[in-house]
């Protein structure tokens, strides 16, 4: 029995298989509200047979997009678009998720195949930025953030506790927070990016402040049977690597004690500096130090669209689900091919009967 093809369950939640699709970006949302292309993308992927397809980062507030075509959900137009979305990704048999997020520093940009810098300061297209400190990251997105106060932090907070309402009255069974990859929860754990010397900064209780606080208020309001999670990168590889990641599982063990159910473990991304070691798997070793340090169930992605891979992931206890992101851009039903890849008995399941007569009957 392939372990990747076995069930899921998180408290009522159960998904089919450990296959999950990970939030990634459409950038192709009109003042945040989500759209025919939308609407294709998830149904299209959730008809291929993943067990979880978490919809992208969508912001809660207008300057936390990464872009201009990010999607949102802080208004009641971008709640009726996302309606048919949710339906959509739950008759395609899986679990309807979604990240919920704010760019932080990293806002205001272009969309990557636009060049993904900062959009201009005079541009009217982009917008001022927040974040923990006057710091900018660099590179690409040079643009200095206004450092946050604490009216701004308490916010940001509501802002954080209204979108998961939202995305609880649509009908959305699992929620990820976006702490990961230099947007605004991360960047205030980071001390590349915090230099704050209140309450939010400095110390790592202090530093794991504005997590703690956001996963508390929103625990207040999303469902207690449906699984509350986030993304937290716990690694910069900046040559910090293991204080990283001790403090990475000491920071799940705080965020599961306010009711965090499950992390997916990813990378901090917080300098354009990091020299991260690229390959097949990579992150695996990095979620199974969290999983067991903090005792929560994990995920991972990066490079684990291989199906061998994403099995021993699972079948070695790594991780509990499997993140398969771009195999899937390239594959929707991606899930009937790794079927297919590892033997798994009848993998007509993983497709819609109109496929599976033809593909496994002749
Ligand atoms: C087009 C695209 C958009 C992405 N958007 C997001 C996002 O919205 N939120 C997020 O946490 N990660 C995002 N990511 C990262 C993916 O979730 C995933 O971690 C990454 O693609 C690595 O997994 P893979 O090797 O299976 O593709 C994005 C990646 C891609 C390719």
């Amino acid at each position: 029995m392939s372990a990747l093809f076995s069930s899921f369950r998180l408290k009522d939640v159960t998904l089919r298989n450990r296959i999950a699709v990970p939030p990634m970006c459409q950038y192709m949302a009109e003042n945040g509200v989500p759209n025919d292309w939308h609407q294709t993308h998830y149904s299209s992927i959730a008809r291929g047979g993943a067990g979880l397809v978490i919809v992208e980062a969508t912001a809660v507030a207008p300057e936390g997009r990464i872009t201009p075509h990010c999607t949102g959900l802080w208004n009641n137009e971008q709640f009726e678009a996302f309606k048919p979305i949710v339906k959509s990704i739950k008759k395609g048999g899986a679990v309807a998720g979604i990240q919920i997020a704010h760019a932080g520093r990293k806002a205001s940009a272009n969309r990557p195949w636009d060049g993904d810098q900062h959009i201009d300061q005079d541009a009217a297209s982009g917008w001022e930025t927040i974040a923990p400190s006057a710091v900018p990251f660099g590179a690409n997105l040079p643009r200095t953030p206004t450092a946050m106060s604490k009216a701004d932090i308490q916010r940001v907070q509501g802002d954080f506790v209204k979108s998961a309402e939202r995305a609880r009255d649509l009908g959305f069974e699992w929620l990820e927070l976006h702490f990961a990859h230099g947007y605004l929860g991360q960047s205030f754990f980071s001390p590349l990016s915090n230099r704050r010397d209140d309450e939010y900064g400095g110390s790592f209780a202090n530093r794991a402040r504005f997590l703690v606080e956001t996963v508390r208020a929103v625990r207040q309001v999303w469902p207690q049977n449906l699984p509350l999670t986030a993304r937290f990168g716990v690694i910069e590889f900046d040559g910090n690597d293991e204080e990283q990641l001790k403090e990475s599982v000491e920071l799940t063990k705080l965020l599961k004690a306010e009711g965090l159910d499950f992390l997916s473990v990813s990378i901090s991304f917080s300098t354009p500096e990091a020299n991260i070691p690229w390959a097949p798997g990579f992150t695996a070793s990095l979620a199974e130090r969290i999983r067991s340090g903090a005792d929560i169930p994990v995920a991972s992605a990066w490079g684990l669209g291989e199906p061998e891979i994403a099995e021993k992931a699972v079948a070695d206890k790594q991780m509990d689900i499997v993140m398969v992101g771009r195999a899937h851009l390239a594959n929707p039903h991606w899930p009937y091919h790794a079927a297919k890849v590892l033997k798994v008995k009848d993998p007509s399941w993983v497709l819609p009967a109109p496929y599976a007569h033809w593909l496994e009957r002749y």
